[in-house]
């Protein structure tokens, strides 16, 4: 016969159907958020779009937070490049930060339009809410104050021209649609003296969506200027 499970048992398996049913929540709550954003075309709308990236973030960071499959690649080029400031757009909840922190840079900004994702950002990272009232879009900065974390849109980062060492765009470009990638593309040249950019491009095989877009990065950036490419 069976024996019954301990109470110690008994509460990891009920933690276990717990955190199953919890996944399977979050699967078809985002499958359909996907859903009705993009088929639906609410994706166009700047402030659905917000809406949209506030509410997958949570979602994003379980799924993403803590890769650092990139790291590596990262430091390489920071390091060739001695880096002094960085721009992470779209740095969703700070996955890069302690990247950062290693490598001691100076200045980073961590911009997104998510403010969800920024507040996992500041929780994780424990760092205090920037009270200071202004225009910068900043809503916490870290203990070393070596880090911002800035919920505005990207045309509206008010830097100087070059201001940026290097800009850094990981799977961000591709979600921003047609009518806004040029002046996107435009702002974040005019930012940075170089640009890291991974993106599914036009030649992926991936099939784009309402939220997910293909581009020919080559010629976009190339028509700002930005010539080489690794
Ligand atoms: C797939 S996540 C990538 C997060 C992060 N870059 C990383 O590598 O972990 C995409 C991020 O882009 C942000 N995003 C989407 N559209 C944006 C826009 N127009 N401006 C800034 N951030 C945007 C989302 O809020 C989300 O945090």
């Amino acid at each position: 016969m069976k024996s019954l499970p301990s109470s110690r048992e008994g509460a990891e398996q009920f933690n276990r159907v717990k955190l199953i049913k919890v996944r399977m929540f979050n699967r078809i709550f985002h499958s359909s958020l996907k859903f009705a954003f993009g088929r639906m075309g609410f994706y166009k709308c700047p402030v659905a779009r917000k809406i949209f990236w506030n509410l997958q973030a949570k979602y994003i960071d379980e799924q993403w937070g803590t890769l650092k499959i990139d790291y590596d690649v990262l430091k390489d080029i920071i390091s060739l490049l001695a880096v002094y400031h960085i721009l992470d757009i779209g740095c969703g909840c700070g996955r890069l930060f302690p990247l950062y922190e290693s490598l001691r840079i100076k200045e980073v900004i961590g911009q997104d339009i998510s403010k969800s994702a920024l507040n996992i950002a500041k929780e994780r990272y424990n760092y205090s809410p920037y009270e200071i009232p202004d225009k910068s879009g900043c809503i916490a900065i870290s203990q070393g104050e070596n880090i911002k974390l800035i919920n505005l849109p990207i045309s509206a980062l008010d830097f100087p021209d070059s201001y940026f060492d290097i800009v850094i765009s990981n799977r961000v470009l591709q979600h921003i649609p047609l009518n806004s990638i040029e002046s996107t593309i435009e702002t974040i040249c005019r930012l940075g003296k170089f640009v890291y950019i991974n993106e599914h491009s036009d030649t992926d095989e991936i099939s784009p969506n309402q939220y997910l877009f293909k581009y020919d990065y080559v010629r976009l950036f190339s028509s700002f200027g930005f010539i080489r490419g690794f």
